[in-house]
Order: C-alpha cells, then structure tokens, then sequence
C-alpha cells in the first residue's frame, strides 16, 4: 500500500503525522512512503533521515496526493489540496467533525474514507491510538509551565535566611486528562494544588496524585456512560461558584481545562469571581479555543483584569510539536494497524469494529 502525508497549514500547526521513527514502522509492515520535500525540517527531521529508512520524497505535493491509498494528516487540508483526493482514498487525521461538517460531507460524496480521530471510543483496544489523551497530556503539562512563567513570584515554598516564600496555590478547573497532568506537574514543581470537576471519579485521581479535590455539596454525579461530562445544571452551577469564589481567594494561579465534548465550554471562572483573586494571579485557559472557561479569554492573547492575566492559545502544542508529533504519529500508526489486513495487503474498514465505525466519517 502506498502511504504519504502532506504540509499541514503552518499558519496554525507545526506537528506533523509521520516522524522517522513511525514512517519505519509503516515500511517494514510493507507500505511504501512518500513525503514531499522538507517535510519535518522545522522539527528538526531531515529529508535524509527519512530517506535512509527508505521513504520516497517528491517535489510536487499533488503527486503524493494522487499516488497514494491512505494520507495521514494532523488537521484537514487546503481546499485545494482536498480537490485532488478521489474515490477509495482514504484519509486519517484530526478533521475536527463539528466545524469542517460541509467539507468532511463533500468528501464522503466523492467516496472517499475519511477517518476523524477525535471520535475513537474512550474503550481499553483505543487507548494506545487516542490522540485527545496523547495531546491533552502533554497541553496539561506545558500549560502549567506556561503560568508558571507569566507568574512573577516562586513556586516551592522556600525557607531562608531571609525569610520564608510560601508555596503557590494552583486550582486546576477540569480534571480530565490535560487536568491531571496539570495536576501532577504542578506537584513536581511545589505547588498545593486543588481540583475540582463535575465527575466524581475524578475525586480518587487528583487525591492519588496530592491534589485536593473540592466537592461541590449535595450535586449529583455528572457524568456520561462514556465517562464524559454532562451539562452542569443551574443548581450545580450556583453551588459550584459559591465553592470556587471562596476558594480563590486564596489562589495565584488557576488552570482551565473544563470541556463538554461537542458543545462550548462552560464559562466557570465567572466576572464577579475575578474580585476575589489576588493581584499578579496568573489563568492558562487551555479550553480558549472552546470558547474558554473564563469569561474574558480571548485566543492568542493576554488579557488582564483587575491585575489578573489570563493567557490562552489556539494551540498550545505548537509550543511543543516534537514530543506531540512523537505521540500523534504513533497513535495514528497504531489505528491503522487495527484497519489494515496482512494478508491482503489491503485496508478493511469493518464496520463491526467499534473503533472503525465511529472514527469513519458517515
Ligand atoms: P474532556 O477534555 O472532555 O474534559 C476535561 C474535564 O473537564 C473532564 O474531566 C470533565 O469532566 C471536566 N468538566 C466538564 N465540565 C466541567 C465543569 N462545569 N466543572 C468542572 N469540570 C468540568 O475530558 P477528557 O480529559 O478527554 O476525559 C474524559 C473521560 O475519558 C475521563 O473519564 C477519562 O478518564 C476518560 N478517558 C478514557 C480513556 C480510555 O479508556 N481510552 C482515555 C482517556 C480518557
């Protein structure tokens, strides 16, 4: 079979879908690889590491695109691009569903197979090809690091001669899986750190990890069979602002990773709340690009109110795109593993197969 991947638009990522050590994969299961020319220079993967693996480059873009059975890709592409796919071709990447609907319905008129894997079940068989927990991991982390630098004071609690530093107190709104990670990362560094969501699993996670967990009173368990949240009501959001608004009076730095699969993010760090943080507390909005969980949050810039700087960003793991294209490119590996037959050397999409079935775009 014959695989390639194309430029993504660097306007607005920088990870791509095939690193070196993933397209060797690929070529010793027999897939033969095309790239076009300077496809992972600007992470630092040459054209020769490639090609002494055996991948083949090309000039022209248009030729990986017509000549190949499968393309894998991070976001969906060009128009143009796109306009030179045909039928039985088959593309895999993160096609983002909800907002590329009319282009991702095109697509499936010309029959072409596109697999969006943002929809991979949450199921045990998925998880080594899960790109949102791969790349909500490594967001959680860098998203710490980022506040953590916007912040001017230390971190660890310090005792010196000159006097005692105490520990920042970090709040992480969310504690899925960027959550977590946040939660563990801001551990590390010396933080006291408290969570909260609207799942009550989570309780035992950001406990076994140090966090404190903060319960919001007599609310029912919001939480979907597929281990996502639902929509909080008006009740749980009243009792959940009274819980935050008090607590932050003691925060300096909060991190937002609050998501309700396919519909905006809830607003939870509220105006009136920003009353009750202190001057020079720092926010990392990692759900910016959902619409925030801040009412304030814009994308791509640093907002401040009443002393209080709030930072979000359209991609965060633009700002770490070797270790998110590491994960991404592997994940993507391992869910064509799951698609292609050996002995017929071909692609299956078995609609009995779960992961299959809700991945293709229908
Ligand atoms: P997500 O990115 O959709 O949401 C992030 C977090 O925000 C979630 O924990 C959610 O409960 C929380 N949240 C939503 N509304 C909130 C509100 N109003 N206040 C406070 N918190 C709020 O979630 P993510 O990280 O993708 O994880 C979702 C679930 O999937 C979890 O149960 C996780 O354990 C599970 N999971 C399962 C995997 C597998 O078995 N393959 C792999 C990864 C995650």
């Amino acid at each position: 079979m014959n695989l390639g991947s194309i430029i993504e638009n660097k306007s607005f990522e920088k990870r791509i879908a095939l690193t070196p050590e993933i397209a060797k994969k690929y070529i010793s299961l027999g897939f033969k690889v095309s790239l076009p020319n300077g496809y992972g220079v600007h992470l630092g993967f040459n054209d020769e590491d490639y090609k002494s693996l055996g991948v083949q480059f090309l000039d022209n873009e248009k030729d990986i695109i017509k000549n190949t059975e499968i393309i894998i890709q991070l976001g969906l592409p060009e128009d143009e691009k796109l306009s030179l796919l045909n039928e039985n071709q088959t593309l895999v990447g993160s096609l983002n569903v909800f907002s590329n609907k009319a282009k991702l319905d095109d697509l499936k008129k010309k029959k072409i197979n596109c697999f969006s894997l943002e929809l991979l079940p949450r199921i045990t068989r998925a998880q080594s090809m899960d790109i949102l927990s791969s790349q909500a991991n490594l967001a959680g982390y860098k998203a710490v690091i980022e506040a953590f630098q916007a912040y001017e004071k230390a971190i660890p609690m310090m005792m010196t001669a000159a006097g005692t530093i105490p520990a920042a107190k970090v709040l992480v709104v969310g504690a899925g899986v960027a959550g977590l990670q946040a939660i563990a990362t801001a551990k590390r560094m010396g933080a006291v750190v408290f969570a909260t969501d609207v799942r009550m699993a989570s309780k035992e996670q950001v406990e076994s990890l140090g966090g404190k967990f903060l319960t919001v009173e007599g609310a029912e368990n919001l939480e979907t069979e597929g281990g996502y949240a639902k929509e909080a009501s008006e009740d749980f959001k009243k009792k959940q602002e009274e819980l935050l608004s008090e607590t932050l009076k003691k925060i300096d730095i909060i991190i937002c990773t609050a998501l309700i699969p396919g519909k905006k993010a809830p607003k939870i760090i509220k105006e009136e709340m920003f009353k009750n943080l202190q001057k020079g507390s720092i926010i990392y909005d990692l759900a910016a690009i959902q619409g925030g969980n801040t009412v304030f949050t814009e994308v791509n810039k640093i907002v401040e109110k009443n002393g209080v700087k709030i930072l979000g960003e359209a991609n965060i793991l633009n700002k770490l795109p070797v270790s998110a294209s590491n994960l991404y490119s592997k994940n993507v590996f391992n869910f064509i593993l799951n698609l292609y037959d050996k002995e017929k050397k071909k692609l299956n999409i078995n609609l009995d197969d779960e992961i299959i079935e809700k991945t293709l775009i229908k």
